[in-house]
């Protein structure tokens, strides 16, 4: 194992934060890995939203179902992309995925919490006055872990082949 799969391979999500900040720069670096994520026809159809305000924080928690522990976040990163081009899910869910290996790398936890498909997405996308052509893809609120939980995982032999399907290494 390098450092970079032992980065990929230790995180878990983090639900519990430390009531520490996070440095301006630190939050630069995040959204610079979103901002670098691969993108279909390098179409780049995103905006990346970094929430630090104590009042939208808890605002945007109020609005989710069930992620009120963003309201404890010392950031949350927002995901949007542009719904009228083919691959904005998959494009926002590479950049989503690359800005939480970013933060496991920095020692920060964090949790992919969904926007897509849910009912706050427009109520968030509102909140933090975001144009109407861009719709919410994810939050990611970010700090640092206060629990880390260990949710169980399949064995790698269950969810893989090697050449055909059944087969394995
Ligand atoms: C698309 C997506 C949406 C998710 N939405 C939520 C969410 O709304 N709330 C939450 O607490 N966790 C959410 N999660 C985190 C998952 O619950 C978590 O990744 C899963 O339980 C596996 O745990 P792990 O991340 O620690 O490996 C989401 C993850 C993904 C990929």
């Amino acid at each position: 194992m390098n450092v970079g799969t032992m980065t990929i391979k230790s995180r878990r999500s983090v639900r519990k934060y430390k009531p520490t900040t996070i440095p301006p720069y630190v939050i630069q670096d995040v959204l610079d890995c979103g901002r670098l994520a691969p993108t279909a026809e390098n179409l780049q159809p995103w905006l990346f939203g970094a929430v630090t305000d104590k009042e939208l924080l808890r605002r945007i928690a109020e609005l989710t179902d069930d992620a009120l522990f963003i309201a404890d976040a010392a950031v949350c990163f927002a995901v949007f992309g542009r719904p009228d081009e083919t691959y904005y899910l998959e494009d926002c869910a590479a950049a989503t995925m690359s800005m939480i290996i970013a933060l496991q790398s920095l020692g920060l936890g964090s949790c992919w919490v969904a926007g897509d498909k849910k009912p706050y997405a427009g109520a968030v996308r509102e909140l933090l006055n975001v144009p109407a052509d861009y719709s919410l893809i994810s939050l990611v609120p970010a700090g640092a872990p206060a629990e880390i939980s260990n949710p169980s995982k399949k064995r790698l032999d269950e969810v893989s082949f090697q050449n055909r399907f059944g087969e394995t290494a």
